[in-house]
């Protein structure tokens, strides 16, 4: 799709000035926003601009500060929300199920979840009504990582990184872990961390199941760069500026 840049200040032209889309984007104030043109700070579709009154289309343009995306289209929506135990991965259920759409209803904006985790799983589910971003974020070939906590039975021998790292061979092929840590652990009972860059339906239970060690808790704490902290279940934030940008670059968009 073409692009549209209109490099013009003749305020009945078309397009919304730079420093104004970079303002709203919550970069800056719109004095702050034009020194940091005037400092080279900013490209539009790649080219960077350092004349003031350039215009751009907000909707089409592709806005980077320091190299950083901006979200510049208007009502642009980028969430994190830490699932809890019990709702559906869907933003609704035909059934009336609890499901995402419930927690995000109101916002007025159409939303797509990025990717799903099982409704016994709780955790970070990123929503966007950035079509793209969510269909890159959740596509194998970008290899976004996902990292999880697992509450597990048994008593972890030495050797369950290398055995998740080579790959534990599931009904549907192989699948292996990133990395893996050990993080607890007290008597029978374990806490791990798996992170891995697949998404193949209940793929941790599966893996930890297989390789003898049953799944009684698991919780998704961070989706490529953006990590649930101590978001309470239940809770939606917005994504701030650093963590818009770090998650465009990780797809490289
Ligand atoms: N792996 C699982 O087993 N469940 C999820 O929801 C996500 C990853």
């Amino acid at each position: 799709m073409e692009r549209r840049r209109i490099p013009l200040s003749d305020p009945d032209e078309e397009g919304v000035r730079l420093q104004k889309v970079l303002a709203a984007a919550g970069v800056g104030s719109r004095r702050a926003c034009e020194e940091m043109i005037e400092q080279g700070r900013v490209t539009v579709d790649g080219q960077r601009v350092r004349v003031q009154g350039m215009r751009v289309d907000p909707e089409k343009a592709v806005i980077h500060v320091d190299g950083m995306r901006i979200a510049s289209t208007p009502g642009a929506a980028h969430l994190a929300l830490n699932k809890p135990v019990g709702v559906l991965s869907t933003m609704n259920d035909p059934e009336g199920r609890p499901n995402l759409g419930d927690i995000v209803e109101g916002r007025g904006q159409r939303l797509f979840h990025v990717g799903r985790l099982d409704a016994e799983t709780e955790g970070l589910i990123l929503l966007t009504n950035d079509g793209e971003l969510a269909h890159r974020l959740t596509h194998p070939s970008y290899g976004v990582q996902k990292t999880y906590l697992a509450q597990v039975e048994g008593i972890i021998p030495r050797d369950l990184g290398r055995r998740l790292r080579e790959g534990i061979l599931l009904e549907d092929g192989l699948a292996r872990a990133d990395s893996f840590k050990m993080v607890d652990a007290v008597g029978r009972h374990a806490l791990v961390e798996v992170v891995l860059h697949e998404g193949r339906k209940h793929i941790v239970r599966r893996m930890l199941q297989e390789a003898g060690f049953p799944v009684k808790r698991l919780v998704r704490t961070r989706f490529g760069p953006i990590a649930l902290g101590d978001q309470r279940p239940g809770k939606v934030r917005n994504l701030n500026r650093e963590e818009i940008g770090a998650l465009y670059k990780a797809v490289g968009m």
